[in-house]
């Protein structure tokens, strides 16, 4: 089967981290014979450098018809002052809307190389394995009326909409549910059903897809809020979490800050399968930005990108062997005491963006 990959490395040191990825498919062709069919294109300020958007129609049509897209970052000073529809956020937003990519996977791993350099106790954290699915196309962020009022006695009002419908809470807890079971088979739901009438339908509409389709999984329903608590006292005690997009956004960041650093984390955005063929759309991109501040000094992790890559073979592709031993020799690497500047501690060896990404490939 042709595995179709388009490559979005973005702007600052999203090409630096690509890189490493590019090797990892080069290899995978020659030595594995995987058959990877890449493309490139250009997305966010360097985009608009070149045609003045933050994607082009092209690279927009090149994602439409790719198995799966691999982004790095858009953003920098550079672009601070162009014109708001074609900032380089807009291209990432662009991609999700028109791939429809609903379901947010983030994973919160630590490497147990790096439990003891993690803020919290290392017991809470040594072995941590968690991932958090959050709605990304609906909720509060989207839901109309959005809009800020003039009250005309000088007040003003804001105001954001909340709006699930139950097509939404089924899908995204189709996904959980399904991830679930290539897991530990646990999904924590989480909502405000206390005070919000879509955390009413929210938690209805989770336990009735579990009841219809899911039962062998155990599921188990959060307030929000005490699941952030949660999240920082015991974080083991879960396996998958679903939540919606606003508390998702919140908890994922939380559930980051437990792992160490930014240039570690990889995540997954998903769309609807396809009826017939039953793939589905997909984005991987690591959580952090274009670190500008770093940004062509070849010291950049390259390892949020790579993790990023190693989604891409297990929900993309079912390459599940391959992505297994990319994730495994990631933290092997880190167990030989490798360290980008971002991860330092003492008695580890820096090193570039390079020579990591080398020494995983390696590995
Ligand atoms: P950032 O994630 O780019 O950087 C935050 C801090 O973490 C910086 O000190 C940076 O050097 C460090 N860092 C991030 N990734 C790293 C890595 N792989 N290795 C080593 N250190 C790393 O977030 P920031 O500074 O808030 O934003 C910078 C730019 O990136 C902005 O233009 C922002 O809009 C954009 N951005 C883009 C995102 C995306 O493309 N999805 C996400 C977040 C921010
Ligand atoms: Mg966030």
């Amino acid at each position: 089967a042709s595995r179709k990959l388009l490559l979005l490395p973005g702007d600052g040191i999203g090409p630096e981290a690509m890189a490493e990825v590019r090797k990892l498919i080069a290899y995978m062709n020659a030595e594995l014979g995987a058959g990877f069919e890449t493309e490139e294109g250009l997305v966010g300020g360097s985009a608009y450098d070149a045609c003045g958007q933050a994607i082009s129609e092209e690279d927009m049509a090149k994602a439409m018809a790719a198995d799966a897209v691999l982004f790095g970052a858009v953003g920098g000073p550079k672009w601070d002052g162009v014109p708001y529809e074609v900032r380089p956020e807009a291209g990432l937003l662009r991609l999700r809307k028109e791939m429809e990519l609903f379901a947010n996977l983030r994973p919160a791993i630590c490497y147990p190389a790096l439990a003891s350099s993690s803020s919290l106790k290392p017991e809470v954290v040594e072995g941590l394995d968690i991932l958090i699915v959050r709605e990304l196309t609906g909720g509060v962020y989207f839901g109309e009326p959005k809009e800020i009022i003039d009250l005309g006695n000088g007040q003003k009002r804001g105001i954001d909409t909340q709006v699930y419908d139950t097509f939404e809470i089924e899908r995204i807890s189709g996904v959980a549910f399904e991830l679930a079971r290539t897991r530990s088979n646990k999904v924590c739901s989480m909502e405000k059903h206390n005070v919000m009438k879509s955390g009413v339908l929210w938690k209805e509409v989770v336990a009735q897809t579990h009841k219809a389709k899911y039962s062998d999984v155990e599921l188990t329903h959060m307030l929000a809020d005490a699941g952030g608590m949660q999240l920082v006292r015991w974080p083991k005690q879960f396996d998958v979490i679903v939540t919606d997009n606003l508390f998702g956004d919140m908890l994922s960041d939380v559930a980051a800050m437990l792992t160490g650093s930014l240039g570690m984390l990889p995540s997954a955005s998903l769309g609807a399968p396809d009826p017939k063929t039953g793939s589905r759309k997909a984005l991987y991109e690591p959580v952090h930005g274009s670190a500008p501040d770093i940004a062509g000094k070849g010291i950049a992790n390259p390892i949020a990108m790579i993790a990023s890559f190693a989604m891409c073979l297990r929900y993309s592709f079912n390459m599940v062997d391959h992505a297994d031993r990319l994730e495994k020799a990631i933290a092997d690497v880190l167990d030989q005491g490798l360290r980008t500047g971002d991860i330092m501690s003492e008695g580890c060896t820096q090193v570039s963006t390079s020579d990591m990404g080398d020494a995983i490939l390696a590995q």
